[in-house]
């Protein structure tokens, strides 16, 4: 059946929220001028007040709708990477409600590369604020299935868009601290706004009490509910095996390390290339999830620039959990 447009248009307009695909991941969306229809997605999420929601806006949207002092380079980036998953931050228009930027001074905008959001904003012409469709802290959806598994009922209305192309969150661009700086790596790398701005943005410090809070950038987020485990591939087999010994149950994901068959362990594999790894990772680790196993393996992908998007993801996703600790 294919999405019904009209009526997510007209639930937003109501001040109530849709679920939708976009590139990336899943959103929940509420209309971005409605400060009391926002206020709903904190509910459904379980989402600190304090933490800001991403506002998406149709392509060729005027910026200045939403931000003030929009600098050349913010123009120069949507120019060539919207519609796609870059977010930008940019000081906020006085207009734009308080809780949609978490009380900030600034605001994220996205324009989303994917045919329903595209289809969706276009027809309700304006901003929709939307994180990802999960509880807090929890694994974004990148399928309608996910989304029904995070939220279910509590949403009136989920457009259903396939799986998401891309399958990790946006890249967050920091555009109005002087020097741009990635608070979060995405599919769109450092290297690629490099070379439309000419200098090398600096990646987020962590830890920087004047940076803007990014969810994203908590010690532990993204989280399957067992103990997940990062090893790196001369250790996998040894790590698992030991892990057998011990009487636990496993989830494996690796790339490359040659399968251990046990009736302990359920295996799984993934593809060697940093995209689709990205594009497939949380649909994997949601289903490892599923197991109901004791802990979860993951061979660590290689530190290279192409997979920082998927290291934060999975470094995050096991944070609390290292290789000294019991699960
Ligand atoms: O790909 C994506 O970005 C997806 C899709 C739905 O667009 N959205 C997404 O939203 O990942 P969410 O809320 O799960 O993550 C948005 C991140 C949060 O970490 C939030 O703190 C940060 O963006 N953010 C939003 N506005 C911000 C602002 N003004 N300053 C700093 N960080 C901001
Ligand atoms: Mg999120």
């Amino acid at each position: 059946m294919a999405p019904d447009i009209p009526r997510a248009v007209a639930l937003l307009r109501s001040g109530e929220l849709v679920a939708f695909p976009t590139e990336t991941v899943y959103g929940l969306g509420a209309d971005a001028r409605n400060a009391q229809a926002v206020a709903k997605i904190f509910a459904v999420k379980g989402r600190p007040a304090d933490h800001p929601l991403i506002v998406h806006l149709p392509l060729n949207t005027k910026l200045e709708l939403w931000a003030r002092e929009v600098p050349a380079a913010a123009y120069a980036l949507a120019d060539i990477f919207w519609p796609g998953p870059l977010t930008l931050i940019l000081k906020r228009d006085p207009a734009v409600p308080g809780i949609v930027t978490g009380g900030q001074e600034t605001v994220g905008l996205r324009v989303p590369d994917h045919p329903v959001a595209r289809a969706l904003l276009a027809a309700f012409y304006s901003g929709i604020a939307a994180p990802s469709a999960n509880r807090f802290g929890r694994i974004s959806p990148t399928t309608v299935q996910h989304v029904r598994a995070e939220l279910g009922d509590r949403v009136p209305l989920i457009l259903d868009g396939g799986p998401c192309q891309v399958g990790i969150e946006s890249t967050i661009l920091d555009l109005t601290r002087g020097v741009p700086i990635i608070l979060r790596p995405g599919a769109i790398a450092a290297n690629d706004i490099a070379d439309i701005l000419h200098v090398q943005p600096q990646v987020g410090a962590a830890g920087d009490e004047s940076a803007p809070r990014v969810s994203g950038s908590l010690p532990r987020h993204y989280a399957p509910r067992t103990p997940m485990l990062l090893v790196d591939l001369p250790d996998l087999q040894a790590e698992v095996k030991a892990r057998i010994a011990q009487g636990l149950r496993l989830a494996v994901l690796s790339r490359t390390a040659i399968p251990i068959r046990n009736n302990l362990v359920y295996w799984q594999r993934s593809v060697p290339e940093a995209n689709t790894y990205a594009h497939d990772l949380y649909a994997h680790l949601r289903e490892l999830d599923s197991k109901d196993v004791d802990l979860i393996v993951v061979e660590a992908p290689p530190r290279s620039g192409e997979w920082d998007a998927v290291n934060d993801r999975l470094t995050r996703a096991a944070h609390g959990y290292t290789d000294d600790e019991e699960p």
